[in-house]
């Protein structure tokens, strides 16, 4: 028997004006799509945006439904319309935010397991890592490729065999 370490790496940032531009930009516009949100059962406001190959933004919120299983997080929302609009286009980025009682949370917020199995095969599609923008009040991080948020997962890879 042995044990094994995997070790995950980001940047942290204390305020939005300290990331690089285009992230910056890309952060403001997910914040935007908080505003937008279907979120009566929670109150949890989720905003994503992503940004393309093309460079084009696109963004989506979190649509809730009273027959809970049906709604979907803003992660997918974004991604799923983001390539059903542009099925050819990578995605480089996607900045994820939450506003809690009309407040970005302290903490950043970090991605359900569907959605990081979701980012998991977006960045396959891409074939490069995507870099992940997590929004917080205390700070925001940073993340380079889905294998710092998801170490072990599901790639599809198996299913070639
Ligand atoms: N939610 C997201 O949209 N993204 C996340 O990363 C976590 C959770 C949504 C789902 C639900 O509408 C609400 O937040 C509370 O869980």
């Amino acid at each position: 028997m042995k044990t094994a370490e995997k070790t995950l790496r980001y940047t942290i940032y204390s305020a939005l004006e300290e990331l690089p531009e285009s992230l910056q930009k890309l952060l403001r516009h997910a914040r935007n799509e908080t505003q937008k949100a279907y979120a009566p059962y929670s109150n949890f406001k989720v905003g994503a945006s992503v940004l393309m190959n093309n460079k084009k933004m696109i963004g989506g919120n979190n649509q809730e439904n009273a027959a809970f299983p049906s709604g979907l997080c803003a992660e997918r929302t974004a991604i799923f319309y983001a390539h059903s609009q542009y099925p050819d286009e990578g995605i480089e980025a996607i900045a994820i935010t939450a506003l809690y009682k009309g407040e970005i949370t302290h903490e950043t917020i970090k991605p359900c397991g569907a959605c990081c199995q979701v980012l998991s095969e977006t960045e396959r599609r891409s074939g490069k890592a995507i870099t992940i923008i997590l929004d917080g009040q205390d700070q925001i991080e940073v993340l380079s490729g889905v294998s710092q948020l998801l170490p072990f997962r599901f790639s599809g890879e198996e299913l070639k065999r």
